[in-house]
């Protein structure tokens, strides 16, 4: 038996990159996990079938947050989802979901901007306050920033802006709940690879450029992120609460003496 028998997990943006590896984590450590998509079904179908295939259990979920009656549409396929697999509550929550945008202030428009507010900020805020009800005691919240709001670069200055919300969220929810042993923290990963930095990846001076400045000297996989979720929201985690871990292999730390 897992460290995760008997609880359950909703990650949202399970069916791609970081969020796929964060939901085959949980369900190999046990949990049932509800994978959450905004549109492209297929992927999340993939995430659950690699999930079954390993011994694990899952169902999908959708909802396309900046939608009207995402939040609505979200926890009504979770309870039903959840009910369908024996269980009625939850144990752990990973807020994942987002998008990205390479713009400069320049280019920043008020449509762009709204649309990262919606999915970067006011999607994880919302599907907490939803997520309370059935949260149970001694539950996790795991919120996804980005390293993003450390390291300067001014063509993703809107991302940047909304990706500082999940550690300013961090603490005041951590005191919020903490009486009733949740733990709430932010995980900040650099570059990672997966779809949203698919572009970038494919320009080896731009992967040169970073793994120069990384301690760890690559760029991220998603189970380098998903393993320090895993952590945090398993009984390893418990006293870790309000806080907010880079999980970038140590970028942009300072100067890397050459040879
Ligand atoms: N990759 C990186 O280098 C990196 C670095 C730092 C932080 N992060 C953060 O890590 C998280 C995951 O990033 P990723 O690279 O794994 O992204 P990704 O591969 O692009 O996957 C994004 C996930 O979010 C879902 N999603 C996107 N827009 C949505 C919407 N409007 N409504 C509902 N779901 C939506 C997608 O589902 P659909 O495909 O169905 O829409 C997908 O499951 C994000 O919060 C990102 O900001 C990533």
């Amino acid at each position: 038996m897992g460290e995760l028998a008997d609880k359950t997990a909703l990650v949202t943006g399970g069916s791609r990159g970081i969020g796929r590896a964060v939901a085959v984590r949980l369900a190999a450590d046990g949990a049932l996990v509800a994978v959450h998509y905004g549109g492209n079904r297929a992927a999340a179908a993939e995430t659950v079938a690699r999930i079954a295939e390993a011994g694990g259990r899952a169902f999908a979920v959708q909802a396309r947050f900046g939608d009207k009656g995402a939040m609505d549409r979200l926890f009504r396929e979770l309870t039903a989802g959840l009910a369908d697999h024996g269980a009625d509550g939850l144990d752990i929550l990973v807020n994942n979901a987002g998008i990205h945008s390479a713009t400069a202030i320049g280019q920043l428009t008020e449509e762009e901007f709204d649309r990262l507010l919606a999915v970067n900020v006011s999607a994880p805020v919302f599907v907490v306050q939803r997520a309370l009800p059935l949260l149970r005691d001694g539950g996790r919240i795991v919120n996804m920033g980005s390293a993003a709001t450390r390291i300067a670069n001014p063509l993703q200055i809107g991302y940047t802006v909304t990706k500082a919300a999940p550690a300013a969220l961090g603490p005041s929810l951590a005191n919020d709940l903490g009486r009733r042993g949740i733990t709430v923290n932010t995980v900040e990963p650099g570059v990672v690879l997966t779809d949203m930095i698919a572009h970038y990846a494919e320009v080896p001076e731009a992967v040169a450029r970073l793994e120069a400045i990384t301690a760890l000297g690559r760029i991220g996989e998603p189970a380098d992120v998903a393993d320090v979720v895993g952590f945090l929201a398993g009984p390893q985690g418990r006293w870790v609460t309000g806080q907010t871990i880079d999980v970038s292999g140590g970028t942009y730390l300072g100067p890397i003496a050459a040879g």
